[in-house]
């Protein structure tokens, strides 16, 4: 049977897996791609999919790897360090180029080409998955009820669910270099922690801490936000160790330390939640905008678990880059389907709140 022209780079880490498998579930046939080709001859076995295996370090070989190709769906991270080489080739060969990141430098790196996609035909569409699917289009939405809000607070917490080992040495990546904030439309570095808030995801009060996540670029790109703080409820433990590791930034940055942090993952953590956690953990995302006259609205949306939200949407969007839809540019999922796309997908529910 004739591939899907998706290629999925990283199908065979943790997430790639399950976007795999739901690409599947949706009728498609993708290429699988990624830099080890025993890893990837175990991924779907039986189904006898097309494998290309290159190195992101191999321009040559990847640009070959796109050949035929209509979009890449990139599930290889951290992006800091991947989607690079794969933007510049997709952008060279004219393949629109999707991610999972929710790196902050990522996002505002694919902004900066936005011309150029435009001019190539390219679309440049990162942050498919949870981070920042669900936020950024409670974003928008609260910007439709408030179009003079500019200042943004988000906030997102889980019931259930839990990080992958991929997910986890994204974060350790970050880990020494703190905070960040948008501040009068700039990202400013500010402390992990520094702000601190009560959020009601519908289950009652939850304690939350400031984080670096990466609506505080999209969303700046999405409705123009000014001013933006993203809050994320975690367990006590969690939020004070998050808010006092900063003491340690440049150990925590140094090359035997990160290695040291790293093995400790892949020794002691599992690949990710298991796949009762993903059926039953609940993903949730609260937000609020305000604008200069001290007028606000809120808003909450609720989803399927992080990760299995992640395969669905990231699949969903790459369906639609191959029919058609995509758009030459840079976009965030927002300005690309609107405010409401998440509720046109199984599982997810929005509240408007007083
Ligand atoms: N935004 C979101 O909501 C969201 C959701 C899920 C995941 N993510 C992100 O997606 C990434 C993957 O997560 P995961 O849970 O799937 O992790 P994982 O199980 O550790 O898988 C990582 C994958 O990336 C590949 N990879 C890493 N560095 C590479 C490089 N330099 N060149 C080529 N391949 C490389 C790995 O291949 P090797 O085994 O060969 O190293 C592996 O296939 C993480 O950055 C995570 O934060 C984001």
């Amino acid at each position: 049977m004739k591939a899907t022209p998706l290629l999925i780079y990283g199908a065979y880490g943790y997430t790639g897996e399950l976007i795999v498998a739901e690409a599947l579930r949706r009728g498609l046939r993708p290429i699988l791609s990624g830099r080890n080709r025993r890893a990837l001859e175990r991924v779907a076995p039986g189904v006898g999919l097309e494998i290309r295996a290159v190195d992101l370090d191999d321009e040559s070989g990847l640009r070959k790897a796109l050949d035929g190709v209509t979009a890449v769906l990139h599930a290889a991270g951290p992006f800091t360090t991947t989607s690079k080489p794969m933007g510049r080739a997709c952008l060279e060969v004219g393949v629109h180029y999707l991610d999972i990141t929710g790196e902050i430098p990522v996002f505002e790196k694919l902004a900066a080409l936005d011309t150029r996609a435009r001019d190539r035909g390219v679309m440049l569409l990162p942050g498919t998955g949870f981070d920042v699917v669900p936020s950024d289009c409670l974003a928008a939405h609260l910007k439709r009820r408030l179009p003079s809000g500019t200042r943004l607070e988000l906030a997102i917490g889980s019931d259930g669910g839990g990080l992958s080992r991929g997910t986890t040495r994204t974060m350790l990546r970050h880990l020494g270099r703190g905070g960040i904030e948008r501040v009068a439309g700039h990202l400013v570095p500010a402390p992990v922690g520094s702000r601190r808030r009560t959020v009601d995801f519908g289950s009652g009060p939850r304690k939350a801490i400031s984080i670096p996540w990466g609506d505080l670029s999209t969303a700046y790109h999405s409705i123009g936000a000014s001013d933006i703080v993203v809050f994320a409820a975690y367990p006590a433990l969690m939020r004070e160790v998050a808010t006092r590791v900063h003491w340690f930034g440049p150990v925590l940055g140094t090359m035997p330390v990160q290695a040291a942090l790293h093995w400790a993952v892949g020794v002691f953590l599992p690949p990710g939640p298991s796949a009762e956690t993903r059926a039953t953990a609940r993903s949730h995302v609260w937000g609020r905008l305000s604008d200069a006259e001290g007028q606000s609205v809120s808003a909450r949306i609720a989803g399927p678990e992080g990760y299995a939200l992640t395969a669905v949407t990231a699949v969903d969007m790459a369906i639609r880059a191959l029919a058609g839809e995509a758009r030459p540019g840079f976009w965030t999922p927002s300005r690309l389907l609107g405010p409401d796309y998440p509720l046109s997908l199984p599982g997810f529910d929005r509240e408007d709140l007083s």
